[in-house]
């Protein structure tokens, strides 16, 4: 018996998904929702294929190239499977003159890849890639959706042995000054220092809010 190997369209059986990312933009505007068609396809199948490139460039009525131009404009999109945990080292200047090189070299070294590659088992994808927007924080990984910041190499070890563990840990709060309040608990290891001024400076602020929001002054 033949078997006949065709691609199911993604969106056949997902008529609201479709319905309610296409109804964010004005009918004139439709195309604008590559972006978001693009990433619910992968982030259910972890890459984006040829065919639905093709099924997104029909949907919106543009060619396969354009949607292919998107792609490859954003780091984000992938043309092929990546790993459980796709590593991405920003290598732009921020990142390189705090030590982003030597950062990926020993990614390099422990996983025996390079950037580029996954590994046989699927765990891991290692990919450099351009400024990722946190330039204070430096250097910078990103761990699938995750921003870990001013990452050393002993967080590095810990970061992949906890990944190995099937865990994924709490971003370590790297964020100063203002920028305190987006930050996040450090990992397990970083507690250790808690008397650092960036800490002691987001206690204080955290303080006020609370006399604030009890009516007090700050
Ligand atoms: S240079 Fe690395 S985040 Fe901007």
């Amino acid at each position: 018996m033949i078997e006949l190997h065709t691609v199911r369209p993604y969106f056949e059986d997902k008529p609201e998904v479709l319905s309610e990312i296409l109804d964010r933009y004005p009918e004139y505007g439709r195309r604008s929702a590559v972006m978001p068609l693009l990433w619910e396809v992968q982030r259910h199948e972890r890459y984006v294929s040829e065919a639905r490139i093709v099924e997104i460039a029909e949907i919106l009525g543009i060619t396969a190239t354009e949607v292919r131009g998107v792609m490859s404009f954003y780091s984000t999109y992938h043309g092929e499977p990546v790993g459980t945990y796709h590593l991405q080292v920003c290598s732009t200047l921020s990142c390189k003159l705090a030590g982003s090189d030597e950062m990926c070299d020993h990614l390099e070294e422990t996983l025996g890849l390079v950037p580029g590659e996954t590994d046989h088992e699927g765990l891991f994808s290692l990919q450099k890639v351009e400024c990722l927007g946190a330039c204070t924080t430096a250097p910078v990984l990103q761990v699938n959706d995750t921003y870990y910041e001013r990452v050393g190499r002993s967080e590095l070890d810990e970061l992949l042995a906890a990944l190995r563990r099937g865990e994924m840990p709490t971003p370590k709060r790297a964020r100063e000054g203002d920028n305190a309040q987006f930050g996040a608990a450090p990992l397990a290891g970083e507690r250790a220092e808690a008397g650092t001024a960036a800490d002691a400076a987001l206690a204080d602020a955290e303080a006020n809010e609370d006399t604030q929001r009890k009516g007090g002054t700050a």
